[in-house]
């Protein structure tokens, strides 16, 4: 017999004399339904609206974001235009030509040749117009343009599970390595080079561009800019971005930001790039502490040493574990908002607890598992040691 889902007045769903709540409940039930859907089709909506300092490709930053969203509105709306005509046509046929009581068997016709010709010309244009006007974005989009301001270049590097950010030259010959946090100056060009020394990751900025494999041995090469005139708020802002490529573990606890600033902002913040200063004697105890369990993996005077790069590759490429691990350069860390690839934000207390048990803020970090300091699952340092250490890397006085 079967029980509709909407029936509620009787375990038989048999008609009866004293059934004349049947139809109310059913209608009641539609009802419910349709205020359900309403309510998540809202909050689809608002979500969407709410994405302002989330990650939108719908809010686009930058020439790259916006080439790649138009051509998504154009697709978007070309499919939706053609599945309203299909189902349209669809529709009305099934309700015009419904069968009537009464009507006989109609003829039965077997093709016709020139609605099968249109069906299918129709369709070709389409798809040849929209590849050929995809394949143009992408040649318009692939290079930075070379008649605006210089580029700024940036070597990207994924790791298992952070990112690498390296200025070759952020400005007067400076070489800056940082991790995490990328600063781009507005309205310059931004071209990137994409590397992995390990898994396959995915650099993904939403707002700025597509996303973009990073792969062992083999540099893939994207641009981004962030335009004044597409940002309503005071610079710097800060964009999300993250890896999209399931590469492990921590995996959706590799994010970072790059923030957008003035180019003088961006200039200030590269001639302070340097190591944090020892004139306190916490930050000396701090140094010591650092030099004596932190050196082999972390640097914090500076750019990596090139060679620490290079044996991390060719440990992962004859199979072995990298050694040493490779570890975010620390001599910025002061000026950072975040901490453990983006997914807290960094201050005294929560450096002082990531130190002290990292495995408890992301779990899979390669610092519990591999560095010697962690071999009884916490570090072995005394309260005093990593209160001289938090205060040496963040230059509390
Ligand atoms: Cu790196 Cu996912």
């Amino acid at each position: 017999m079967g029980l509709s889902p909407f029936r509620r007045e009787g375990p038989t769903g048999k008609p009866s004399a004293t059934n004349s709540s049947k139809p109310t409940g059913r209608r009641r039930s539609l009802k419910n339904r349709s205020v359900l859907f309403g309510l998540m089709a809202a909050l689809f909506l608002f979500m969407v609206g709410c994405s302002k300092t989330g990650q939108s490709t719908w809010e686009a930053f930058g020439p790259v974001a916006q080439k790649q969203l138009d051509l998504f509105n154009v697709l978007l709306w070309t499919m939706v235009a053609v599945f309203i005509v299909v189902e349209g046509v669809l529709l009305y046929a099934i309700v015009r030509y419904r069968r009537r009581p009464g009507d006989e068997k109609p003829p039965q016709i077997h093709g016709n040749t020139t609605l099968e010709v249109v069906l299918t010309i129709i369709p070709t244009i389409l798809v040849l117009a929209l590849g050929i006007w995809s394949v143009f974005t992408l040649f318009e989009i692939d290079k930075a343009p070379t008649d605006g301001p210089e580029p700024l270049h940036v070597n990207v590097t994924g790791h298992q599970w952070w990112f690498e950010f390296e200025y070759p030259d952020a400005g007067n010959g400076k070489h800056i390595i940082t991790a995490n946090e990328m600063r781009i100056p507005v309205d310059r060009p931004i071209t990137i080079n994409l590397e992995s020394d390990d898994v396959i990751h995915s650099f993904w900025v939403p707002k700025l561009a597509g996303k973009l494999d990073m792969v062992p041995t083999h540099i893939n090469k994207m641009w981004f800019q962030a335009d004044s005139d597409k940002i309503d708020d005071d610079l710097p802002i800060t964009l999300y971005g993250q890896c999209a490529e399931l590469c492990g573990l921590a995996h959706a606890l590799m994010r970072f930001r790059v923030t957008v600033m003035e180019q003088a902002q961006f200039d200030s913040w590269a001639a302070d790039y340097g190591p944090p200063p020892t004139n306190t004697d916490r930050a000396k105890k701090g140094q010591q502490v650092f030099a004596t369990n932190c050196t082999l993996c972390h640097t914090i005077d500076g750019p990596d040493d090139p060679s620490l790069s290079k044996s991390r590759l060719d440990g992962f490429l004859t199979g072995g574990d990298i050694t040493p691990v490779p570890a975010p350069n620390l001599t910025d860390l002061r000026t950072r908002l975040t901490l453990a690839a983006g997914i807290i934000d960094l201050s005294e207390t929560t450096l002082r607890d990531w130190i002290h048990d990292p495995e408890d803020i992301k779990p899979g970090n390669y610092m519990s598992e591999r560095a010697v300091l962690y071999q009884n699952g916490t570090a072995n340092l005394s309260d005093e040691e990593i209160d001289a250490l938090v205060g040496y890397l963040l230059d509390l006085r």
